[in-house]
């Protein structure tokens, strides 16, 4: 297939991934159009990056829903009017059902703030200080119908310093990220970057190990 590729980011709070795409596009260093945002948070600071970019915000209240199936079709829908090719989850608190992830299936990135699979889930940052580690950073994978579990496809290492908090840790681990994401979200775009069988694959090889940023060639 010829043509620009273009992308849906799913955004719930402050969106400096988001911002980050926004920038990489911008730079023309990123040749993806970004269609729309979508929010499941109304307030989400997100938003207005994605409207002050003249990007179209879209946001699906999970409070208009009282089953996650009826959300995710709603979800769905709105996607759906903007034809994306890929679907990019930058910080959207919610788990999608089953049949959303099978429905874009090999088309939804995902950006998790620990080196997978270490540190699945929640309050990655002051997990992996608790656990005395010396290295820390993000991983984007393709989302699978487990949580956290998908083809690992980037990863960016951050250090740890004795003095970390959470906080300080977290600020340099979303500087990595703001790197390692737009760089796989190129690769999606030139068409170098699948979802065959399960696995991610790269040109014409499957990656049985993530690549690491910054990537060679
Ligand atoms: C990122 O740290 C990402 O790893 C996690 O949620 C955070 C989103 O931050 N999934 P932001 O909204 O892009 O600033």
């Amino acid at each position: 297939m010829t043509g620009r590729k273009s992308a849906a980011i799913f955004v719930s709070g402050g969106g400096t991934n988001l911002q980050a795409f926004i920038d990489e596009v911008r730079a023309g260093r990123l040749s993806l159009d970004l269609a729309v945002a979508v929010s499941n948070n109304p307030d989400a600071a997100a938003l207005e990056r994605a409207r002050q970019a003249g990007i179209p915000a879209e946001c699906v209240l999970n409070s208009d829903y009282a089953e996650r199936e009826r959300f995710d079709e709603a979800l769905a829908s709105t996607v759906d009017r903007y034809r994306p090719d890929l679907l990019i989850l930058a910080g959207f608190m919610r788990i999608l059902t089953r049949s959303f992830v099978q429905r874009y299936e090999g088309r939804i990135l995902n950006i998790h703030p620990s080196l997978l699979p270490k540190f699945p889930g929640l309050n990655t940052h002051q997990r992996v200080i608790d656990e005395g580690d010396r290295v820390h950073g993000s991983t984007v994978h393709f989302v699978t119908e487990e949580l956290d579990a998908g083809p690992p496809i980037m990863q960016g290492r951050v250090p740890i310093l004795p003095e970390d908090t959470a906080q300080t840790l977290a600020r340099r681990v979303q500087a990595i990220e703001h790197k390692i994401y737009p760089a796989t979200a190129a690769l999606f775009a030139e068409g170098r970057l699948t979802y065959r069988n399960g696995e991610a694959w790269l040109d014409d090889r499957p990656l049985r190990t993530p690549l690491q940023y910054p990537i060679d060639g």
